[in-house]
């Protein structure tokens, strides 16, 4: 098989919204087994291909199949729609050391794009995750441009964080994730696994100054609706947008014989768990908006702000795994504006602390002299 390396150059286009839903439909009963798709004569494949030189297989790709639905170039002009703000790009790979720290942080890049592989329910090192992957979020192996990428993460942790009341090192920050959004266990901080994922994302953070979060770091968040953010309507979106990839019931789809994903779980008993940072409407709109339906970039959105705020309603409605979070939140003031959970510092309930509108919490925030998150 031909391997080339996909560069994330204007000219090449991901399908658009329409043709890529009833692409993805024809797709989805196939799933993993349709793993190249050839579109249009003169079309050009490229595969993003991970090197685990730690590990005697063949290499892994990086990419989800989904990703690499891709067509041929058509425009190659540049995308006026939007200014081009000097947002950050991951270090190249010729910038990997060589030597045993290069086979750390490759092995660190393997671990974040196919988690369930090696800590999965069958992973073949330990079973101590949910079956999703750290890349379902953090796309491209948490180095897309607001896709959730980890170019902030080494030069702002250790950080104090609201939610545990403490200095937290980005081993207690994978952790967090690990027991969150995969509804597990994290690996022993002396892990091989826990060194190569925090050697990956201080690699990453190469030439970011000690201090900083780069341009295009994490996610954006959405202004708020001047409305409840409302889940029925979210209903019809999820319909339309969501659900020939993440299936009616949210349950994903599974890669055949195995208890990877190739379209991850959004509900449901394999989905992340009620602690978990996605859990709250601002993250999971701000997201979606840059990043769903899957091929969607800052640059393309294929949502409306609206239609974003309502999936997030709907989604983070249906049933998911509990986690006891009653020693989250020491301070309860700096609970965030949308965070669905009370004891609160003020009157607000927590259905609209939860779906918004969010502006009156604001205010009142403000008045009492509560931080505003
Ligand atoms: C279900 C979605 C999801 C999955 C899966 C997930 N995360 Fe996260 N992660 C998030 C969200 C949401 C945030 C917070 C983003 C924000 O508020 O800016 C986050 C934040 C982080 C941060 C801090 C980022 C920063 O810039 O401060 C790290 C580090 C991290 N995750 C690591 C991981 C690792 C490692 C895995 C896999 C074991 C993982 N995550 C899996 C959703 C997820
Ligand atoms: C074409 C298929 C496709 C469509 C349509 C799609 N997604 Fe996804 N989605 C994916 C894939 C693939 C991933 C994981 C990306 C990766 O691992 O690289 C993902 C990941 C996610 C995640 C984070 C992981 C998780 O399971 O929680 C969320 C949230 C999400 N999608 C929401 C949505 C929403 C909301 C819509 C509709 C607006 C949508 N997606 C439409 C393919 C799709």
């Amino acid at each position: 098989m031909k391997t080339t390396i996909l560069k994330h150059s204007s000219s090449w286009r991901l399908l658009q919204s329409n043709s890529l839903q009833q692409l993805s439909r024809l797709l989805a009963p196939v799933g993993g087994l349709l793993s190249l798709l050839l579109i249009g004569s003169g079309a050009t494949l490229a595969i993003r291909y991970g090197t685990a030189s730690t590990s005697a297989e063949a290499p892994l790709p990086l990419t989800t199949p989904a990703g690499m639905i891709l067509t041929a170039p058509v425009n190659q002009q540049p995308d006026t729609t939007q200014p081009k703000p000097s947002y950050w790009r991951p270090p190249a790979d010729a910038q990997i050391p060589v030597g045993e720290t290069g086979k750390q942080i490759r092995y660190g890049r393997v671990l974040v794009a196919h988690t369930a592989k090696y800590l999965g329910p069958n992973g073949s090192v330990r079973h101590i995750s949910n079956g999703m992957n750290c890349q379902n979020c953090h796309l491209e192996a948490g180095t897309k441009v607001l896709g959730n990428n980890y170019s902030g993460v080494f030069s702002t942790y250790p950080k104090f964080r609201e939610r545990s009341g403490s200095v937290e090192s980005v081993v207690k920050r994978i952790t967090d994730c690990f027991e969150r959004s995969l509804s597990g266990k994290g690996p022993d901080s002396n892990s091989r696994e826990m060194k190569a994922m925090v050697a990956y994302m201080k690699w990453l953070g190469t030439g970011v100054p000690s201090g900083k979060r780069p341009e295009g770091a994490g996610l954006v968040k959405l202004p708020y609706l001047d409305r409840a953010a409302d889940p029925e309507t979210g209903k019809l979106v999820y319909a339309a947008k969501c659900q020939s990839c993440h299936g009616s019931k949210g349950e994903g789809v599974r890669l055949p014989g195995t208890a990877q994903y190739t379209y991850p779980p959004l509900w449901g008993p394999h989905s992340y768990n009620d602690g978990a940072g996605i859990y709250r409407l601002t993250s999971f709109a701000g997201y979606v908006k840059n990043n769903m339906p899957f091929g969607a970039t800052y640059e393309r959105p294929q949502l409306t702000d609206a239609e974003s705020w309502d999936v997030a309603a709907f989604v983070n409605s249906m049933p998911r795994p509990h986690k006891d979070q009653s020693h989250d939140w020491p301070d309860i003031r700096t609970k965030p504006v949308d965070f669905p959970y009370g004891p609160y510092a003020d009157t607000f309930s927590e259905k609209q602390h939860k779906f918004g509108p969010y502006q009156p919490i604001v205010e009142a925030k403000k008045a009492t002299g509560s931080p505003v998150k």
